[in-house]
């Protein structure tokens, strides 16, 4: 069965674990620990290109990316953002999500509901996998203004749920949902039948968890969302062994 496939029928079962990967390392210690999904995401942007947003991101840094991760992972399924200004129409959807499959992606990621129907189609039609993502968008930050939460109204939850059955109906596999209020974010995983992967949505609202890795490791201490529940603290560790051998060195 694809891998993709089989994240689908995992609705309703144990949470189904995902975080960002962007580079070969960490993608195959990942991997090798037990992650089912592998987002390499455009968040590459912020936490490993150092820009202030997402929307720098480009089809070439997504593919240098992918590259590295797919020789790393061998289990988990590898699924590929496509960047912004990449799927304007459905042409060019297509043509890049080939892009990023050839790149390594198992499966490709784009952030909208009902106005991206027409796109995510065409890629299905290709055979490539799509991972529909809705909520707070980070594509879209000029236009909102910021990172808002969303499911705060009547309206807003009614929006959602019309993206989610529609990005349902044209046979996206999953669904990411980000920075929904938990109750609009349980009302779509109890009414859609493919499984939803939630960061930001608050506790066992979602079929599975996504989280950035530097979040999980410590490793960007410049921006922690405010939902992030840190593992580790790599920042820390990096900079006292640079401490160290600056040490050893007499500095
Ligand atoms: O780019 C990314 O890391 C994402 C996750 C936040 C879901 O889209």
């Amino acid at each position: 069965m694809n891998k993709a496939r089989f994240i689908q029928n995992r609705k309703g079962g144990p949470p189904i674990a995902a975080l960002t990967a962007y580079d070969y390392t960490t993608a195959r210690l990942l991997d090798e620990a037990g992650i089912e999904i592998l987002l390499v995401g455009d968040s590459l942007g912020m936490v490993v290109l150092g820009y202030p947003d997402t929307t720098h991101v480009t089809m070439e840094h997504m593919c240098h990316h992918l590259e590295a991760v797919a020789r790393g992972a061998k289990e988990a399924l590898i699924v590929g953002d496509l960047p912004i200004h990449s799927y304007e129409t459905a042409s060019d959807a297509v043509i890049n999500s080939q892009k990023l499959v050839d790149a390594g992606a198992q499966a490709v990621k784009l952030e909208g509901g009902l106005n991206q129907i027409e796109k995510v189609t065409a890629i299905i039609e290709q055979g490539i996998p799509v991972m529909g993502h809705l909520g707070m968008l980070p594509q879209s930050i000029k236009e909102e203004k910021g990172y808002k939460k969303k499911g705060k109204t009547e309206q807003e939850i009614d929006q959602l749920m019309q993206g989610a059955l529609a990005l349902q109906e044209s046979g996206v596999f999953s669904l990411v949902l980000e920075s929904v209020l938990p109750h609009a974010a349980r009302l779509i995983t109890e009414k859609i039948r493919i499984p939803t992967i939630g960061i930001g949505c608050g506790e066992n609202t979602c079929d599975g968890e996504i989280a950035v890795i530097s979040d999980v490791v410590g490793s960007y201490p410049w921006f922690v969302p405010p939902f992030a529940k840190p593992k580790a603290d790599l920042a820390s560790v990096i900079t006292r062994a640079t401490k160290e051998y600056l040490k050893d060195l007499g500095k």
